[in-house]
């Protein structure tokens, strides 16, 4: 691969990538997000995580994608599924942890009896897709019918605190520029950034350096460049930042059984910014807008 495709890696293990590269990044990133589109019309009371996956899984095949996730490390689906105080890594299909409005059983492991949404769920769909190799990785939040107005609240902070790390993402700022500024949003509205899983580099891989922390410190952690491209996916806790992953070994859960929501992008850093390669092509990235 190297061969074919030279170019630089940093002393932090970051490719460099090249002009061209965008092009194949927005293509797989604009098919990840037109999924993603395609989706929300589907969501509502009553539907099930696995029927949603099922339709995910059809969209990429019928693009004449691959499923990144089918397959990696073991994980069967097209899609995550994350819903309420599931932080992230929600199998479709696998039973909906029971919140701690629904059960008085200590049993963290309890499920709902079906894959149902109910109204007022708030769930994070995440697709990544390859096109001509090149991986699309994105996520975002819907509801099922009619929110509750703390979750609606959480969904809009997640939302801001991305966009506000997005904003950080030029040459010569560093990624702790970006986990600054989500960390110091989130906290400043009295939730909690989740640190027990980050962002990444990708690009004809998955998951590639660097991580990219959703916290930390302004001028600290490698420095953007040009060519560099990475997720950034805060996932945002209404109650304390501790996850806990249950026994099936991917669904992770906040511990204090608080709603969770997350967004994420995959971005490449421009010679003035930042270039989003996830941006909806129908304008529907936030729940609300349609
Ligand atoms: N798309 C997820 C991410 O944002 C990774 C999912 S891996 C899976 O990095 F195996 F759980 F699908
Ligand atoms: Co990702
Ligand atoms: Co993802």
């Amino acid at each position: 691969m190297d061969e074919i495709h030279p170019g630089r890696v940093t002393k932090d293990g970051i490719r460099i990538h090249e002009a061209r590269d965008f092009a194949g990044m927005r293509k797989a990133g604009q098919l990840a997000a037109h999924i993603l589109d395609e989706i929300a019309q589907h969501v509502y009371p009553g539907q099930t995580t696995g029927a949603l996956d099922k339709l995910i899984t059809q969209m990429v095949q019928q693009a004449g994608a691959q499923s990144a996730t089918i397959g990696y490390r073991g994980y069967q689906h097209a899609s995550c599924i994350s819903v309420n105080h599931v932080v992230c890594h929600g199998i479709p299909g696998a039973g909906i942890p029971m919140g701690k409005d629904e059960t008085i059983s200590r049993n963290l492991e309890k499920r709902r009896a079906d894959d149902r949404l109910l109204d007022g769920d708030i769930l994070n769909i995440d697709v990544t897709v390859i096109v001509d190799g090149w991986f699309g990785d994105t996520s975002r939040m819907y509801v099922a019918g009619k929110p509750k107005p703390f979750a609606e609240r959480l969904i809009q902070v997640t939302y801001d605190a991305l966009m506000m790390g997005i904003e950080a993402v030029r040459p010569g700022n560093t990624f702790g520029d970006i986990g600054h500024a989500i960390q110091s949003y989130v906290e400043s509205q009295r939730m909690s950034v989740v640190r027990d899983f980050c962002g990444h580099g990708l690009g004809r891989v998955f998951h590639a350096p660097p991580n990219v922390l959703h916290y930390g410190r302004a001028g600290h952690g490698p420095r953007l460049e040009e060519g560099m491209f990475f997720t950034i996916e805060p996932m945002v806790n209404l109650g304390r930042a501790e996850t806990r992953v249950l026994a099936d070994d991917w669904t992770a859960v906040t511990r204090d059984k608080s709603l969770s929501a997350q967004f994420e992008h995959s971005i490449g850093v421009t010679a003035s910014g930042y270039e989003l390669f996830t941006l909806s092509p129908a304008g529907r990235f936030h729940p609300s807008w349609g």
